[in-house]
């Protein structure tokens, strides 16, 4: 069990969960994925799916922390009936989170080296662009492996830290940066024409445009988005002092992370719309399209890129701390390790792995990195979207919709929302939640 152990503050646990949600998933996926599958109905999908589906599981793992203040793993296995002790094992979702690091360090690294690139040169036109971001992902394994060490050396330095003087205090810093470069940027687009069409294609839905890919991607993305399935919201909830209301908490975080996720979006399309670029572009969106765009702007495109990917960056690292925590906690409560230890420990397991993640894509290399016919890369992106988070959300949704017994979640929950919402919530935990996630996994898994 937990000994002596740091709480957050109430805003200070809200900024971390919000910090943990907005990630590269907010700036850099949800953006291209909205161009990608034709804008308004796409983002009116994953609304929707973030309100009735997200927004509940959000709630339900930050329960489980509150209720049982540990690791994951103990939690699970502490707080299930003692008749249904099979549900210990589910705590050992908190390994996905490493997993998930092994190539999210990667591209936090790829962001690292574009605060570079927007210092030394932009490239000014779509063939230089191309070739600066090839050349970094094909043919440069040890420029790609030396970001990849420092993403993971400020990652580590900072959960060294703890909760107090680490995560706290950095996403107390980092997260109120992040928007407010994300609004400046907003209120800058605003004088372009391009902006009121950006607005036209987030918001004005044209259904014609929307498959059944395009729903899939909306909802496995309202997931991701919001960081759920892995143990960080519940390793963070389970530093929270124990009169918070997890409702609110939960209400305000998913409110930050889409907020967050509709500024980058606007942002963007604003950029793009008004200089002239392709809001199809695919993953490459934002590395190889928007730099162009800031180059034409001169100096102020120059700052305009700094403070973009310093954005950027920022909303990757206070994410990657959340998805190792979990994992340091377990090694800290569990075999009282110290924090130094159980750091680096974890981190060196995700960081080797990383540098396979790097050279299955670079020439030379790649063809003895590949399992099946993915790159290793690619294959453990597929296997976290398609296939573990959905088990660690559907895990959520059964163990307190159905191990935990109504009274005992309603006599914790009903206070903080009312008969009412809790009747919705609970209905959303036990029958849409797990189904609507075993869909999701299902279709990717076969698609
Ligand atoms: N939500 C983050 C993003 O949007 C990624 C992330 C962080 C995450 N922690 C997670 C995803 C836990 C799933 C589970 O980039």
């Amino acid at each position: 069990m937990r000994k002596n152990v740091a709480q957050f503050s109430r805003i200070g646990f809200i900024l971390s969960a919000a910090g943990a949600a907005v990630g590269l998933g907010n700036i850099w996926k949800f953006p291209y994925m909205t161009g990608v599958y034709g804008g308004g109905a796409f983002v009116m999908v994953y609304l929707i799916t973030i309100l009735l589906i997200g927004v509940s599981l959000l709630v339900a793992e930050m329960y489980i922390g509150k209720i049982g203040q540990a690791d994951a793993v103990s939690n699970f296995e502490n707080e299930a009936p003692k008749a249904k002790r099979a549900w210990a094992k589910a705590g050992y979702i908190i390994f996905i989170g490493l997993i998930i690091m092994t190539f999210y360090s990667v591209v936090i690294g790829w962001i690292f080296y574009y605060l570079y690139v927007a210092l030394t040169g932009l490239p000014t036109n779509l063939q230089d662009a191309q070739n600066i971001f090839n050349t970094l992902y094909a043919s440069s394994p040890w420029l790609q492996i030396t970001f990849h060490t420092l993403s993971t050396a400020i990652v580590a330095a900072i959960l060294f830290g703890g909760i107090k003087n680490g995560i706290e205090k950095f996403n107390l810093l980092l997260m109120p940066t992040l928007i407010v470069i994300l609004l400046g940027l907003m209120v800058y687009a605003m004088q372009f024409e391009g902006f009121s069409k950006a607005l036209a294609f987030m918001f004005a839905p044209d259904f014609s445009k929307l498959n059944s890919e395009a729903i899939i991607r909306a909802v496995g993305h309202s997931f991701f988005t919001l960081s759920i399935g892995i143990g960080s919201i519940m390793a963070y909830a389970a530093a929270l002092p124990k009169e918070t209301n997890i409702f609110r908490a939960g209400l305000w975080v998913a409110f930050l992370d889409t907020f967050i996720a509709l500024i980058a979006g606007i942002v963007i399309f604003s950029f793009l719309f008004q200089f002239g670029g392709e809001p199809a572009k695919g993953p490459g969106l934002v590395f190889m399209s928007l730099p162009i765009i800031f180059a034409k702007l001169g100096t102020v495109g120059t700052v305009i890129a700094l403070l973009f990917f310093l954005g950027m960056a920022f909303a990757g690292l206070t994410s990657a701390i959340s998805l190792v925590e979990p994992a340091v906690m377990y090694l800290e409560d569990r075999y009282e390790w110290s924090k130094k230890k159980a750091v680096i420990f974890n981190s060196l397991l995700y960081y080797v792995v990383g540098i396979l993640v790097v050279f299955s894509t670079t020439d030379g290399f790649k063809e003895y990195l590949m399992i099946g016919k993915k790159s290793l890369f690619d294959a453990l992106e597929f296997a976290v979207d398609s296939f573990l988070m959905p088990l660690g959300g559907i895990l959520i949704a059964l163990f307190v919709g159905y191990a935990l017994s109504k009274e005992r979640v309603a006599k914790e929950l009903v206070p903080e929302m009312g008969e009412k919402i809790f009747a919705v919530w609970y209905f959303s935990i036990r029958y849409i939640a797990p189904f609507a996630v075993l869909f999701l996994a299902y279709n990717s898994l076969t698609s």
